[in-house]
């Protein structure tokens, strides 16, 4: 552990992406770890000094990285989509990011818009499908401007792909406590894709004789995650679904300020397919609150979690995850005083101990 040398990118991006960036790189610093971190000025004020959004260069040079702790990107000055599709979704795809992993899990002492939830009613995983689903990038615009306008969104679904997935969420159920897993699709309506999915779920759940299985559409599903949250263990799904269930979920666990989320690339470091994956909260650059001092940092220093427990610092992970948890409880009068610096000075304190 002593000679571990974990060397890390990291993007603070636009916005508050900065502000939360500092305050989980001084967490991260107070876990005593040998880290070496590069940072990278992409976002938009590159754009708009230079028109780059993610470089081929910059690209080759974060694949040699540990991990990428990004902020996050996005300012009214550049045109929506842009940093998105050749910042963000390009490093997803190009790193092979086929997770997408949001827990979504109610800290005590944390408000919820559910009046009835209690902690132990909300603590799951939505692992989402990160490369393929309607965001391929599939499809297309003919007569475009015209009455006899055609625009097709394709959704793309390998069974490679799916089967990854997977069995990545079937690993990640079998390792918790409830050993459920719930695909969530909407295979009555998208009965191709459905079908795809929900027999690649069957197959594999031959392996996991332990794990529960059971399927719950898209629609139910977001009913259930307001009204029994608790059925809920991994959640396993598609890009799209797992977009919008995602949000649900930082919803229900208290806020976009809380929800931490990992693009991983599950692969063995060692092997070819293996590529740095990336920790980011799951909240944008928040032009409306940038630069002062309100922005939670808390979703960010989850992220950090994230990333040591993926390196397989499970005991660093645990004991960054257990100083937030610590700094929610008493949060329920404190809250609203304090600003970014001083919630990830407060969290810092109690990992340093
Ligand atoms: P947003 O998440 O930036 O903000 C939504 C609302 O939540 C705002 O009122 C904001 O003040 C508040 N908020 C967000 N994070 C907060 C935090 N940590 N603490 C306290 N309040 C917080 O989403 P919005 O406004 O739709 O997008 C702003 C920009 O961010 C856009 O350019 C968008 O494209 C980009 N974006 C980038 C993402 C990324 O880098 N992964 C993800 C989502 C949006
Ligand atoms: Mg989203």
């Amino acid at each position: 552990r002593d000679s571990l040398n974990i060397r890390l990118a990291v993007i603070p991006g636009d916005g508050i992406g900065r502000e939360v960036v500092a305050e989980g790189l001084k967490v991260l610093d107070a876990v005593g770890l040998k880290l070496e971190t590069t940072t990278y000025d992409l976002g938009a004020a590159r754009y708009n000094a230079t028109g780059e959004t993610l470089p081929d260069e910059t690209l080759a040079e974060l694949r040699g990285f540990d991990a990428i702790l990004l902020g996050a990107v996005g300012d009214p000055s550049v045109p929506p989509g842009v940093l998105e599709r050749e910042l963000l979704l390009k490093l997803r795809f190009e790193l092979d990011h086929y997770v997408n992993l949001r827990p979504v899990k109610l800290f005590p002492g944390v408000e919820t818009p559910l009046a009835a939830a209690r902690p132990e009613d909300i603590d799951m995983i939505v692992v989402r499908e990160g490369t393929e689903g309607p965001y391929a990038g599939a499809g297309g615009i003919m007569r475009r401007g015209t009455a006899q306008e055609i625009a097709t969104q394709e959704s793309l679904n390998t069974a490679y792909g799916v089967e990854r997935v997977v069995r990545y969420a079937f690993d990640k159920a079998v390792a918790r406590p409830r050993k459920k897993l719930t695909l969530v699709h909407k295979t009555n309506v998208l009965t191709y894709a459905g079908d795809l999915w929900s027999r690649v779920v069957e197959r594999v759940s031959a392996e996991y004789p332990e794990v529960t299985t059971d399927y719950c559409h898209m629609d139910a599903a977001s009913m259930f995650f307001v009204t029994q949250p608790q059925r809920f263990d991994v959640v396993v799904t598609d890009n799209l679904f797992g977009d919008i269930l995602t949000d649900l979920g930082a919803a229900i666990a208290g806020g976009i300020g809380l929800a931490a989320s990992g693009n991983v690339n599950p692969s063995p470091k060692g092997s070819e397919s293996w590529a740095p994956s990336m920790f980011e909260p799951v909240h944008g650059s928040a032009p409306d609150i940038a630069g002062q001092g309100k922005a939670d940092p808390t979703a960010t220093i989850l992220s950090v979690a994230m990333l040591l427990d993926h390196l397989g610092l499970t005991e660093e992970a645990a004991r960054v995850e257990q100083a937030v948890a610590d700094d929610l409880i008493g949060r329920q009068t404190a809250w609203a005083q304090r600003s970014t610096r001083e919630i990830g000075d407060d969290i810092t304190a109690r990992v340093t101990g």
